[in-house]
């Protein structure tokens, strides 16, 4: 019943907050550079901002961590926050970007969402609820080898090199490696049963803790690279339907 009423609560905050990155969207946006490729927009900020003040309101004692800066104490509940994640695309006037908003109960995924609000999709799931697009279950693929897999990464600058190797063996090994640029919506994709498997270096926790109970909710699975449980922290991790998961484990145990 509260996790119900949290995912109430969640859904309608995640819709108001995607309307504010989608009423600039397409306009000249001015840019902050936090690196020198890693851009960060006024509506990053603004976004963060107005879910961390309505979850105060509603919820005064709980954690939230924020990728613009929010890092608050409390107790049971932690809210793990991106409130635009694929800043870059936004930043040019491309629709693949998304607000994330995932919640841990005593470090436990509960609650997952993941809204892009111009390709109008709301994914979300809640702990042995099952996952959700906008309204509809949704389940992972059936394929079952990589050699019929569509598969995603993605490139940090900080690990562009280690995943080059990568890169080019699933290249070949599958039926082709995406670089759609937001890896909220990368997990989403795997949650529907879009894409098959999904493999990343330098993800923060904002990155992936909603994707990772959907992913989960939708029957698929996520782990580190060798099939270790998923650590949000560890900036390692891979997910897929669950049936090609082993495959991704055996390659990646092999190369490491
Ligand atoms: C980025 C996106 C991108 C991934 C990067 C992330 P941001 O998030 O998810 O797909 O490759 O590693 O940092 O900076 O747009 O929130
Ligand atoms: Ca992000
Ligand atoms: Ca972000």
């Amino acid at each position: 019943m509260e996790l119900e009423q949290i995912l109430d609560f969640t859904l309608r905050l995640i819709k108001d907050a995607g309307k504010i990155p989608a009423e600039h969207f397409g306009n000249k946006l001015h840019i902050d550079f936090k690196g020198r490729h890693d851009l960060v927009t006024e509506y990053d900020k603004k976004t963060e901002n107005f879910i961390v003040s309505k979850i105060n309101e509603t919820y005064p004692d709980h954690q939230i961590e924020g990728e613009e800066g929010t890092a608050k104490d409390g107790r049971g509940y932690k809210w793990i926050i991106d409130p635009i994640d694929g800043t870059t695309n936004f930043s040019h006037g491309n629709p693949v970007f998304a607000v994330s908003i995932g919640l841990q109960k005593d470090e436990e995924l509960v609650l997952g969402a993941i809204y892009a609000p111009i390709l109008n999709e709301l994914f979300y799931a809640s702990k042995n609820n099952g996952a959700f697009l906008n309204g509809k279950p949704i389940k992972v693929s059936e394929v079952k080898i990589v050699d019929e897999a569509l598969m995603a990464t993605g490139f940090n600058p900080r690990y562009s090199e280690e995943n080059i190797p990568h890169f080019r063996h699933f290249l070949d090994a599958s039926q082709g490696v995406r670089r759609l640029g937001a890896a909220s919506l990368d997990m989403c994709n795997i949650a529907a049963g879009r894409l098959d498997g999904y493999w990343e270096y330098g993800l923060k926790a904002w990155d992936i803790a909603a994707g990772a109970i959907i992913i989960k909710e939708a029957g698929g699975d996520i782990s580190g690279l060798k099939g270790e449980k998923l650590d949000l922290y560890s900036e390692r991790m891979i997910c897929s339907n669950g049936k090609i998961h082993e495959e991704m484990v055996e390659y990646f145990k092999k190369i490491l």
